[in-house]
């Protein structure tokens, strides 16, 4: 016997749903486990054991059929790794895992935590400044542009181009076609500055165009993973290095239990993954008519896969929307699961930890104002926070 879905009529993409989407995300838990999203034509999972099983049974829930929601996204992107199945999927995989394992970044972290305690310090020296300006965005633009040895010009144009990249997932709508404009001018600049030549040797980056060499990968990849390091492993890290700033300023009596406790720091920063997913949603298409949770999906079929409301799940999580720096949610889905999994995840995590340890080690008080949310059609930040750090009589000389 079929079951039938229950539909949800809000407009994951309209902007007021982007600025909060959680209450939407807990309406569509309770409506069921499949729930079907008409207005664009997919599935949507939103409880946390649904989103698991999909993420993990790639079998039937491909990511070569794409996994944004429009078109025209999944065709520029088909040759990418995300939008990948094995075997490709594997070759590709196996060109960045060595470079972001958590043996190659050992030395890596060294110099991510000098580079932390220094912009803290800077910071701190200042009665106010923007938490998400000159301090988010500067730190992973920083850290994974050295890494991926691009020349220092056009750095700051980095980050409007992933911003773009990201908004071109969506379904079509105004963000989604200038982030198509983004993704050509992110490949332009591939083509032109991310070249063999202008990359530092021994970088990230320059084992992308080693490998091809090697003949390990097509020459024609190295372009779609040179695109993947610019695009997942910046503005992601800037919203959640914003995520943790806001949600430690609002909560004082989170930070001085930190303070209190600083091995609660691996603890807090899951927490914080866990409570503001940067990437929200991203989704996969059913190979064959497959049965989840007793609904039958058919072939071909789009089903969204809701990272930030699995996170929020109450059957997974008590109490869900309270920020616990106590709660070590180390299974979250902020990084996704299963073959897709981040591949980036021991960077993002080295760097919120160079930073929250900086923060606990040389502030006395965080506080933030009125943040302003950047509308992005998959990824949920900050564009800005005013912010003061009070630092600790003594802290940083
Ligand atoms: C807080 C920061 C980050 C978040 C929230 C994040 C989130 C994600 C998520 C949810 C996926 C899974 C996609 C899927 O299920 O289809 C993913 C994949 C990926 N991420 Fe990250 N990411 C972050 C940082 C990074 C960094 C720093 C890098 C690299 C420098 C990176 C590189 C990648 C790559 C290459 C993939 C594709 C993996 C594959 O398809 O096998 N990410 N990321």
């Amino acid at each position: 016997m079929s079951v039938t879905i229950p539909e949800c009529d809000v407009d994951l993409f309209d902007e007021d749903v982007l600025r909060d989407p959680y209450p939407t995300y807990a309406e569509m838990r309770r409506m069921g486990p499949v729930v079907r999203v008409p207005k664009y034509d997919f599935l949507a999972v939103t409880r946390y054991a649904e989103v698991r099983a999909v993420l993990l049974d790639a079998e039937h829930f491909v990511s070569g059929r794409g996994v944004g929601f429009n078109a025209g996204f999944n065709e520029v992107r088909s040759s990418s790794i995300i939008a990948s199945d094995q075997p490709r999927h594997g070759m590709l995989r196996s060109v960045l895992e060595p470079r972001l394992g958590p043996r190659a970044l050992r030395d890596v972290e060294k110099t991510i935590r000098a580079r932390a305690a220094e912009l803290v310090a800077e910071v701190a020296r200042r009665d106010s400044f923007d938490a998400v300006r000159e301090f988010a965005e500067i730190f992973p633009v920083q850290v994974v542009g050295e890494l991926i040895g691009l020349p220092e010009d056009h750095r700051s144009q980095l980050l409007l181009w992933a911003n773009g990249a990201f908004n071109a997932f969506g379904p079509l709508n105004e963000r989604t076609e200038a982030g198509m404009e983004a993704i050509g001018e992110q490949f332009e600049y591939i083509r032109t500055v991310a070249t063999r030549e202008q990359l530092t040797p021994g970088s990230m980056g320059a084992a992308v165009y080693e490998a091809a060499d090697a003949g390990l990968i097509p020459e024609e990849y190295c372009l779609h993973l040179l695109s993947a390091y610019l695009t997942a492993g910046m503005d992601t890290t800037v919203n959640a290095l914003s995520a943790m700033i806001q949600l430690l300023g609002s909560h004082p009596d989170a930070w001085r239990e930190l303070k209190a406790a600083p091995t609660l720091a691996p603890s807090a920063i899951n927490e914080v993954f866990r409570m503001e997913a940067p990437a929200q949603l991203f989704s996969r298409v059913a190979a064959e008519r497959v049965e989840l949770a007793g609904v039958q999906i058919d072939e071909g079929q789009r089903v969204a896969v809701v990272y930030a409301s699995a996170n929020r799940d109450e059957r997974q999580y008590p109490d869900p929307d309270r920020f616990d720096v106590r709660r070590n949610p180390a299974g979250h889905l902020t990084f996704g699961m299963g073959p897709h999994a981040c591949a980036g995840q021991a960077l993002a995590r080295i760097e919120l930890r160079a930073v929250l340890d900086a923060l606990l080690g040389q502030l006395d008080t965080i506080s933030v104002g009125e943040p302003v949310r950047k509308i992005n059609n998959v990824l949920r930040g900050l564009s800005s926070l005013p912010a003061t750090f009070t630092a600790e009589v003594g802290a940083g000389r």
